[in-house]
């Protein structure tokens, strides 16, 4: 059997296999499994031995399997012939970088202004010109443009197109398409002021808003045209791209929405004097791929950060730190929190007698000892704390023998309530690599019991977001 990857499934779905998976306690693996199950079985029956999905509003797996072929959402992009149709070919690319796929139509006068070489090669589709085309309309081509997509995008919109949208007509591959069509549409006008102004373009507006035409701009500023200037350009090809995305992706659920949610990541670097500092190996890459997800989750994130390599993630609130002091400092400053995450490789030890200036050798002479000190142990400082406690708090323990043990103990002695643990023995390749093998230890809060789900390797996102869908089941049954 082919190797299974959720990696490249469209983000929704990838969020609902990883959602499913934490409700019916299983690994992502594992729920794919059921999922393939038993859609080979017509999807009525539940897999021998395993559990039955509760009743759901989640997509059932048939609907994932469906959602997934040809997961990218397609959008025909008519471009009409003014002026703005140059900022076509950047929207284009907008649209692909936000994973839509993209099929050209160019009206003729469109091909004034842009070239259908230039289209396709932009989109890596054909691009269509003609109504009458043998190699299209052998099978109803217009028809085919007007259906096998989730969203039509005109732009520029011009004048004469949108007359011709308000009034019926199908006179050109463009407007046959856009008669044809039961999917929704989006169209970007751009013209010149005193025709964006003119009565009949007012009309015109005004039916395509009755018909459920969706509209984006145009914008005031300067025209093309000399001296010209007013209400009439086409939105940017982001603005436009963002609301085609928009409608092809309606919000996601934000389980973790309204939570504040703290994570530490990264190493800590102790100093020994003002250039050199002690330090391990940790990349911080698992901490910030689960400030992304969390932050995908609704959450309002605040990472506080050793030194690493990484960009910022979007949208997550960053204090960059250096030693551990300065760690529990920044995270004692954020709370209270809903949720603390402590995925730091924090020093075990500091360095006492730190040099206040560079330590120099000195010819035949051996270094001066380094005295070391136990740093605090934040996840231990938090978890403990009377006041102020975050209602979850996770810890990880990285160890290279007897991992469930180790983290069982670590679990009790730190006070914290759940434990991702993962083995960083060196042949596992874990300490600043991509991808990560972790079982979750978790306490009930009642019994003191502890539960270990051992989650199949997965990338470090997709840990992150596994972890992230637990934890939105877990406050979810509290609020309950
Ligand atoms: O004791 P150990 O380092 O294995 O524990 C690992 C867990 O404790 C991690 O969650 C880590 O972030 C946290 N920790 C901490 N402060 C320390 C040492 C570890 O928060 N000084």
């Amino acid at each position: 059997m082919a190797n299974l990857s959720i990696r490249n499934l469209d983000d929704a779905i990838r969020d609902e296999i990883r959602l499913r998976a934490a409700r019916n306690g299983r690994s992502v693996e594992d729920e794919v499994r059921v999922i393939l199950r038993e859609a080979s079985q017509g999807g009525h029956t539940a897999a021998a031995g395993l559990p039955q999905e509760p009743p759901s509003t989640a997509p059932n797996s048939r609907e994932i399997l469906r959602q997934h072929e040809g997961s990218q959402p397609k959008v025909t992009l008519i471009v009409g012939g003014g002026i703005a149709a140059y900022k076509s070919l950047d929207l284009i690319r907008r649209m692909k970088e936000r994973g839509i796929h993209v099929r050209v139509v160019l009206t003729q006068a469109a091909q004034r202004f842009v070239t259908a070489l230039a289209a396709s090669a932009l989109s890596n589709e054909r691009a269509y010109t003609d109504l009458f085309d043998p190699q299209s309309e052998f099978d109803a081509g217009h028809i085919r443009l007007a259906r096998e997509c989730d969203l039509i995008v005109v732009a520029p919109a011009t004048a004469d197109l949108m007359a011709k949208m308000a009034n019926g007509h199908a006179d050109d591959l463009a407007s046959a398409i856009l008669l044809a069509s039961n999917k929704p549409i989006l169209i970007a006008p751009a013209m010149n002021p005193l025709m964006w102004g003119n009565a009949a373009t007012r009309r015109n507006v005004a039916q395509l808003q009755r018909d459920g035409i969706r509209m984006i701009g145009p914008n005031a500023g300067e025209m093309a045209e000399r001296n010209e200037a007013g209400v009439g350009r086409m939105a940017e090809p982001t603005e436009i791209a963002e609301a085609a995305n928009t409608l092809l992706r309606p919000q996601r659920p934000q389980p973790l929405k309204g939570k504040r949610v703290l994570i530490t990541a990264g190493p800590t670097h102790e100093p020994i004097d003002p250039v050199r500092y002690i330090a391990n190996r940790s990349s911080g890459k698992q901490g910030y791929a689960i400030a992304d997800a969390a932050r995908a989750a609704g959450a309002d994130v605040i990472l506080v950060s050793g030194p690493v390599e990484l960009d910022e993630p979007r949208g997550v609130n960053v204090k960059h730190v250096e030693s551990a002091r300065d760690m529990l400092a920044a995270v004692e400053a954020a709370l209270p929190v809903d949720i603390a995450i402590f995925a730091a490789a924090v020093a075990d030890w500091r360095v006492v007698n730190e040099g206040a200036q560079k330590l120099k050798k000195k010819a035949g002479e051996a270094m001066a000892p380094l005295q070391l000190t136990e740093n605090p142990d934040i996840l231990a400082t938090i978890s403990k704390l009377e006041a102020n406690r975050p209602p979850l708090v996770i810890g990880f323990a990285a160890e290279t023998e007897h991992l469930i043990d180790n983290a069982t103990a670590k679990i009790k002695r730190k006070g914290c309530d759940w434990i991702v643990a993962n083995d960083v023995s060196p042949a596992t390749g874990i300490m600043g690599g991509d991808s990560n093998t972790v079982n979750l230890l978790t306490r009930d809060k009642a019994t003191g019991e502890i539960a270990v789900d051992s989650w199949a390797p997965m990338s470090k996102e997709d840990v992150a977001a596994t972890l992230v869908a637990r934890i939105a089941s877990s406050v979810t049954k509290d609020n309950a």
